[in-house]
């Protein structure tokens, strides 16, 4: 179901701009949502979040619409959140991990009303771990107990982790869920929805902590006139609120520094000057978008003086995934001797992957090439490449601004120390 905000790119009111009444909610609701106003990013509605109780829905602005239309998206069912996720609806890496949490609780919250699947049949990631120990879990009737709705969300867990390959947020949200859920198999079913559903509203209101703690951390990095470039985005609409590369530019600006940042516009979907360039003009700030071949004149210019990117995934060397284009901006910015940031939270990190070339990267439609404005921007039948993520090495990056402090130099122990 898809519900109109007002304020696309119009500069409406703040309270009218957070679109708290325009989802629906209960008029208690929505008073607390505009005193919020007062401490939070107020400049658009949360980018996702959970309205409602368990039988509520997950309501997330439709990032593919941006910046013509500010159109939120309800979200009832599982399907409609892997579809999201997939069409990139919802994207950004701690975006796309609270989505799968949250459609995760959606996908079990009517588990034992009918016939399920038999978990015996499982042969993916999270299913396949406790499908050789159980007696299946068909025709389970609604008395059924929390060891089955744990079978079952190992099953829905992993249609959701087939979504997109590259984001470790994702895989990171999943199994935080199962293994909370794993520890409170001991419950009733019905409790244990309940639980799921508070962990998945935690998950989400912790990446908001953990950005706005990124956003202290960073802000001193951008002094009085600087110019900073970000690539992608990496703001308050990728993550819960704030944003990771994005969240010192916000903070900074709140400490009334004047700086100016620069979105490239991130070819081919062009996150950087559909999304980036419109979250921050509506938050005030005095941002310029440039082709994505501009950069490297730009910097030779002398008007940028600091580079800072998100992350899909860091592995334990520091090599880092990000949005296809990254890793030439920052061999740019090296050229060029400029600092080059990722900025990301914990959840972002992982460990269990070695280094960059470990990282799986998503290949994605020649579509997005081809045709991605809506006319041929190549001959309809010409072979395009299309990798929606790079590999940018540790080497060539500065420092990782995490909620946990700054990581610098980029060493795996350093990061082993901050994050293991
Ligand atoms: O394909 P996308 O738009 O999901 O790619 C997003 C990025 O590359 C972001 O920079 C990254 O996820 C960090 S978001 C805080």
């Amino acid at each position: 179901m898809r519900v109109n905000a007002k304020g696309a790119g119009d500069g409406t009111s703040r309270a009218g701009a957070t679109g708290a009444k325009e989802v629906g909610r209960g008029s208690t609701e929505f008073a607390r949502g505009v005193a919020e106003v007062a401490h939070r990013a107020a400049f658009l509605p949360r980018s996702i979040e959970w309205v409602g109780g368990l039988d509520g829905f997950v309501s997330l602005i439709d990032q593919t619409l941006l910046p013509s239309r500010l159109e939120i998206l309800q979200c009832h069912d599982v399907d409609t959140v892997i579809d999201a996720i997939r069409r990139l609806a919802v994207r950004g890496a701690p975006a796309i991990g609270i989505a799968a949490a949250m459609g995760l609780v959606l996908g079990v919250r009517d588990f034992g009303v009918g016939i399920v699947g038999d978990a015996r049949n499982a042969t993916d990631a999270f299913s396949a771990t406790d499908a050789r120990n159980t007696t299946g879990a068909r025709n389970v009737p609604d008395t059924h107990d929390a060891r089955a709705l744990l079978l079952e969300s190992r099953r829905i867990a992993d249609r959701i982790a087939a979504a997109r390959p590259t984001a470790v947020n994702l895989f990171w949200a999943l199994q935080r869920m199962l293994t909370f859920a794993e520890a409170q198999q001991h419950l009733p079913a019905a409790e244990l929805k309940e639980r799921l559903l508070a962990e998945a509203k935690a998950i989400r209101d912790e990446d908001a902590r953990m950005c706005r703690a990124i956003g202290e951390r960073g802000a001193d990095l951008i002094g009085e006139g600087c110019g900073v470039l970000t690539y992608c985005n990496a703001g308050a609409l990728a993550t819960a609120e704030w944003g990771t590369a994005l969240a010192p530019l916000y903070v900074a600006h709140e400490r009334g520094r004047r700086f100016t940042a620069y979105a490239p516009e991130t070819r081919p979907l062009l996150q950087g000057s559909r999304l980036t360039a419109w979250e921050l003009s509506r938050a005030g700030i005095d941002v310029r978008v440039l082709c994505d071949g501009a950069v490297g004149a730009l910097m030779r210019s002398g008007r940028v003086q600091l580079v800072i990117t998100g992350a899909d995934r860091i592995a334990a060397s520091g090599d880092t995934a990000n949005k296809i284009g990254t890793y030439s901006v920052a061999c740019l910015a090296a050229v060029h001797g400029i600092p080059f940031y990722v900025a990301a939270p914990s959840s972002t990190f992982d460990l269990a992957t070695p280094d960059g070339e470990r990282i799986p990267i998503e290949e994605r439609s020649a579509e997005e090439v081809r045709g991605g404005p809506g006319r041929w921007t190549a001959p309809p039948d010409v072979v395009c490449l299309n990798p929606a993520f790079d590999v940018t090495p540790a080497r060539l990056i500065r420092g990782i601004l995490t909620e946990r402090g700054l990581i610098e130099p980029v060493k795996g122990e350093r990061i082993l120390a901050a994050m293991g």
